[in-house]
């Protein structure tokens, strides 16, 4: 597979096209950003956990028979892809309450989340990401309501799979977040799943083991990500 035009670059990942018109590369970089681009790091070894990581669960929710983007892991950073046209929404699922909804609601973080909840954002750094309903992703043309239908009933199985197997690792998905594509008519999860979009909790203890550690300046990021890949290494 031959690496050829950047057609991306984001605040974690480059894109490259490749000799084969549908697929694409996605290179996991260490660079780290919170809070819209306004907090800026670097977190050692993230790209090799985020990119080894995904691939774990992108395999996983496949055998589910979930359409994901992935294809096949091309080394410690390198993920080929199906090239997707990426829907302009960012798909939440939470478990337990944490971050944004916290703020939103007032409840504790911690509180549990039964049953699990959807919740839709504008894909717009400049906008800094809103919260938006099924109007307006009508209104905007995001998606049809049959994709929307589909986005929100595949967001949820995702978390049917992930949170079992998750927890089989002592580790608690408190949230995530998911983007879809099309790649022709059939829609498919696209871009990462990793300590960058979701939280994860030591099961026991409730220790945070995500980005949440570089966003609040908790220390130990490095090896809370390490720690995560380690987990979901040890015995597959
Ligand atoms: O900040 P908030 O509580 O809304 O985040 C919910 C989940 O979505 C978290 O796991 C967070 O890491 C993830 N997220 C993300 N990218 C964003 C916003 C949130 O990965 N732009």
């Amino acid at each position: 597979m031959e690496k050829r035009d950047k057609i991306y670059e984001g605040k974690a990942k480059i894109v490259y096209t490749t000799d084969k018109a549908g697929l694409v590369i996605q290179y996991f970089k260490d660079d780290a950003t919170a809070f819209n681009a306004l907090k800026r790091g670097t977190i050692l070894g993230k790209g090799v956990v985020n990119n080894r990581m995904s691939a774990m669960l992108f395999e996983r929710l496949g055998r589910a028979r979930i359409p994901t983007h992935f294809v096949s892991t091309l080394s410690d950073r390198e993920m080929l892809c199906r090239r997707l046209d990426i829907i302009k929404i960012e798909t939440i699922v939470r478990n337990v309450v944490a971050g944004s909804l916290a703020k939103r609601t007032g409840l504790p973080e911690g509180t549990p989340v039964r049953p699990p909840i959807v919740e839709l954002y504008l894909k717009s750094d400049p906008l800094g990401d809103p919260m938006i309903n099924d109007d307006h992703v009508r209104m905007l043309k995001l998606a049809t309501p049959k994709e929307l239908a589909w986005i929100r009933r595949t967001a949820l199985r995702i978390n049917a799979v992930l949170r079992p197997y998750l927890a089989r690792k002592a580790l608690l998905l408190v949230d995530f977040k998911l983007e879809f594509g099309r790649a022709g008519s059939k829609l498919m999860l696209g871009n990462e799943i990793s300590p960058d979009t979701c939280r994860l909790w030591d099961a026991e203890t409730r220790e945070k083991l995500d980005k949440d550690r570089f966003r609040q300046d908790l220390g130990g990021v490095e090896e809370a990500y390490q720690e995560v890949y380690r987990r979901l290494a040890a015995g597959k």
